[in-house]
Order: C-alpha cells, then sequence, then structure tokens
C-alpha cells in the first residue's frame, strides 16, 4: 500500500480525490481539511507528517477566492505561499514527494497559443501572484514535487461557475456572459482521476516521476459564453444567452482573456486520456441524475 496524504480535502478537487478513491485500493488515503491539518501551522503539519509518513502528499488547500483576494491578500498568501512552502519542506524532510496544484493564472492571459510549463509567467491579480509564489516555495523546499496548474475547475462539491449559471438560469429569462475570455472548463473529477493514474502508475513502476511543472486541463476551448450555453443545452435551461464584452461586466480582477493551456507534456509522461470538456460536462450531468 502506497500512503498518500490529501490536504484540503473538503473542497472540490479533494472531494473527488475522495470520491474515487475506490477505484485505487492500493492506495492508504488520509483526507484533511484545516479541522484535521491546519496546513499554514508547521508544527501540525511536521507531527501530521511524522505520524502517517506519506508517500505522497497531494495538496488541494489553497485561497481559491479570487475577487477577495485583492483585499486580502496577507490570507491568500498564507495559505497560497507561505503554507506551500511548509508543506514543501516538511514533506522533503521524510522523503515525500508532493503533488501541488496550481493554476491558469499565473499567466497574463495574453499568449498568441496555448501555454506551455515553460512560457513565462506574469500574473496580474493578487491571486494568481500568490500562486506563482507558492509554485517557487514548492520547487524550492521539496526536489521531488509536480506542480500542476489547471483552469476552471467544477465539480459536484463546493461552489463553482455551474452551479452558478444553473441558478441564474432558473432565476432568470436572460442572460449576459462574458464571450471575450476564452480558456478550458475542467471537471474536477478528471483532474483527481488524473492525480490518482499518476501515483498509481509511478508506484507500480510502469511510469517514472518526473518532477517539475505540468498543465491538465479538459480537452477543448471555450469561453464563458460557450460554456453557459452547453451548461443550459444540457441540463435543458430556458435561459436566452447574450455574448457580452469584458469591460461591460466590473470586477476587481482582470481575468486572463486567453487561458488555454498546453497538455501535452502530462499526456505523454503518464499515457493520459484527457477527455473533451463537453463530454466530461454531460457525464457530470448524467450523475447528478
Ligand atoms: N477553482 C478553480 O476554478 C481553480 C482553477 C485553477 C486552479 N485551481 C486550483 O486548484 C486547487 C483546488 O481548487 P478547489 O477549487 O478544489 O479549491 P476549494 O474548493 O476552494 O478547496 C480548498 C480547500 O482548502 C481548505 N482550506 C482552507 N484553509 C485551509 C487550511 N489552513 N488548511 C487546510 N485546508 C484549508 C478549504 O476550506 P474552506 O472552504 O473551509 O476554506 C477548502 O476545503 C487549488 O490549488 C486552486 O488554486 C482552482
Amino acid at each position: 500500500m502506497v500512503k498518500v496524504l490529501v490536504t484540503g480535502a473538503n473542497g472540490q478537487l479533494g472531494s473527488e480525490l475522495r470520491k474515487i478513491s475506490d477505484l485505487f485500493p492500493e492506495i492508504e488515503f488520509s483526507f484533511t481539511d484545516v479541522g484535521e491539518l491546519d496546513i499554514t501551522d508547521p508544527w501540525k503539519v511536521a507531527d501530521f507528517l511524522g505520524i502517517f509518513k506519506p508517500r505522497f502528499l497531494v495538496n488541494c488547500a489553497a485561497y481559491t477566492a479570487v475577487d477577495k483576494a485583492e483585499t486580502d491578500i496577507e490570507t491568500a498568501t498564507l495559505l497560497n505561499a507561505t503554507a506551500v512552502g511548509i508543506l514543501a519542506e516538511q514533506s522533503a524532510e521524510i522523503g515525500c514527494k508532493m503533488i501541488h496544484v496550481s493554476t491558469d493564472y499565473v499567466f497574463n492571459g495574453r499568449g498568441p497559443r496555448p501555454y506551455k510549463e515553460d512560457d513565462p509567467v506574469d500574473p496580474q491579480s493578487a491571486y494568481g501572484k500568490t500562486k506563482l509564489e507558492g509554485e517557487v516555495l514548492c520547487m524550492k523546499n521539496n526536489p521531488e514535487y509536480m506542480i500542476i496548474r489547471t483552469s476552471w475547475l467544477y465539480s459536484a462539491f463546493g461552489n463553482n461557475f455551474v452551479k452558478t449559471m444553473i441558478r441564474l438560469g432558473n432565476e432568470r429569462d436572460e442572460l449576459g456572459v462574458i464571450a471575450d475570455q476564452v480558456g478550458s472548463p475542467t471537471n474536477a473529477a478528471d483532474l483527481a482521476h488524473a492525480i490518482l493514474t499518476i501515483i498509481s502508475s509511478v508506484e507500480n513502476n510502469s511510469k517514472s516521476f518526473v518532477p517539475g511543472i505540468y498543465h491538465y486541463a479538459d480537452e477543448g476551448v471555450a469561453s464563458w459564453y460557450d460554456f453557459t450555453k452547453a451548461i443550459f443545452e444540457i441540463a435543458r435551461i430556458n435561459c436566452l444567452v447574450n455574448p457580452i464584452a469584458s469591460e461591460d461586466y466590473p470586477s476587481p480582477v482582470q481575468r486572463p482573456a486567453y487561458s488555454v493551456m498546453n497538455k501535452s507534456k502530462i499526456k505523454l509522461n503518464f499515457g493520459l486520456q484527457i477527455p473533451h470538456w463537453r463530454d466530461s460536462l454531460s457525464e457530470y450531468f448524467q450523475k447528478k441524475q
């Protein structure tokens, strides 16, 4: 049995990991959230790691309130950067590999083609800046690291764009949705499956653990407008969707206009097959029935 510690396990990604954990009987999991293991507390992290002695740590804990981070940069930094440094340092101490999840927001969103892992970073938001600081600390403190950047996560757990749109679509007859920001909607269940497949294949020696940054998102590209149209179509919600420009939707955060990531590296290194976002969205609704 390989021991895997999941932090931030009550969030979207952590909950999806828990949900599919039975599919990986070779893994002994410890699922923790702030109640069991506060990742900002170095003593608790050291104690927990020392007792459980995991071979992998999957960090799903984060400060993900993108707008709020602009005015609460201290807390965002503590969780997205300082705590990641603590986890990386302490996991390295016991020879535990760290899989840390990061974001497309480390890029400025002005790229001409899907972002590769080594493209220059240039975060435009407080959230993106703190996540980038976390990446740097992760790499610095644990040489046995994998950083997986993902985008536009949704899940049956927690709050997300899909749930908000379903609510609004049921309340209103008409909705304006941003059409000039594109990215790849990603079902957190797909990312959870990819992470556990990676761990499992490293453990059975069919793949090797190559430290580095990786990009993972569901296949395909959509604007928020396209995404909303697909949600309403699949969920059979009768609400007219009108495309609007980012400038017509005031926000404290400048969100990336172009958030598409190149996933060749993770697909090649780990033989992953990534579903198209539209298929995965259909599956999400099928499973909910
Ligand atoms: N959501 C997206 O669209 C998106 C896009 C790209 C990348 N990502 C990245 O993907 C990862 C997973 O995102 P997610 O959407 O699953 O996040 P999430 O739903 O916000 O989950 C984060 C979890 O961490 C917990 N947490 C907060 N403070 C903690 C602490 N001190 N110690 C331990 N746990 C703590 C949170 O608890 P509380 O809820 O009680 O605070 C929550 O359960 C994150 O690294 C995020 O930056 C997300």
